[in-house]
């Protein structure tokens, strides 16, 4: 994979506009479950009737596309000076199970939701818990790497940090 130094402002806005949204969605997930049962049960498929949690959700899913081919496209920084095997190899695959749960997440939803398939409901609540706990654990490093390790980790993602 390329390596660049720094993220581009592009791959910075992306970062931050996703979490946004992956928030927002997160919140307005609350009676889905009530409003899917009555979508079902009235035959409706289309984008009719669609909440703003599905609009949101969709932007995420378009949004994440889109930066997944500017990540492999413009790559990443190399690793922080100091940095082990075991932790480069930990933070690809972090990095990557937040792609793939960011693919994920939306398309159950959109399966449960344009597809009326009930099992795709449950395993969009289950991959968001999944999706969830990784953020938690992501911003957990980050922040570990800003202010325990101090390498400037968490510089990359906000360049105005002192
Ligand atoms: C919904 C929430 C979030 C998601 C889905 C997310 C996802 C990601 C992903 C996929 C990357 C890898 C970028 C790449 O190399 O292509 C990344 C990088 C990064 N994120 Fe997040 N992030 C979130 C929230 C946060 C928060 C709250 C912080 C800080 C407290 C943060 C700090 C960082 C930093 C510092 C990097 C760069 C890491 C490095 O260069 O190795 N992220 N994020
Ligand atoms: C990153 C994007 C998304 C996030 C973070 C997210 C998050 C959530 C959350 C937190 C819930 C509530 C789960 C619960 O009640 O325990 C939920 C439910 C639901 N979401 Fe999403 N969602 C996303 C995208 C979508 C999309 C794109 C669609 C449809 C096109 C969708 C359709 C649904 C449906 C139908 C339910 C109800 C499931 C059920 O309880 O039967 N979601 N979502």
């Amino acid at each position: 994979m390329a390596t660049r130094s720094p993220y581009s402002g592009l791959q910075i806005t992306l970062h931050w506009l996703i979490a946004f949204l992956i928030a927002a969605a997160w919140f307005l997930g609350d009676g889905m479950g009530r409003i899917l049962d009555k979508r079902i049960e009235a035959g409706t498929t289309g984008i009719e009737g669609n909440t703003l949690h599905v609009w949101i959700g969709g932007a995420v899913f378009l949004l994440v596309l889109i930066r997944i081919a500017v990540r492999l496209r413009t790559g990443a920084p190399a690793p922080a000076a100091g940095s082990t095997g075991w932790q480069e190899t930990a933070a690809l695959w972090g990095h990557r199970a937040l792609y793939l749960m960011m693919i994920l997440v939306p398309v159950l939803g959109a399966t449960a939701w344009y597809g009326h398939v009930k099992p795709a409901a449950e395993a969009h609540e289950i991959a968001v818990n999944v999706l969830v706990i990784l953020i938690v654990g992501h911003t957990l490093m980050a922040l570990y790497h800003q202010y325990v390790a101090r390498d400037g980790t968490l510089r990359r993602m906000i360049p105005f940090l002192r």
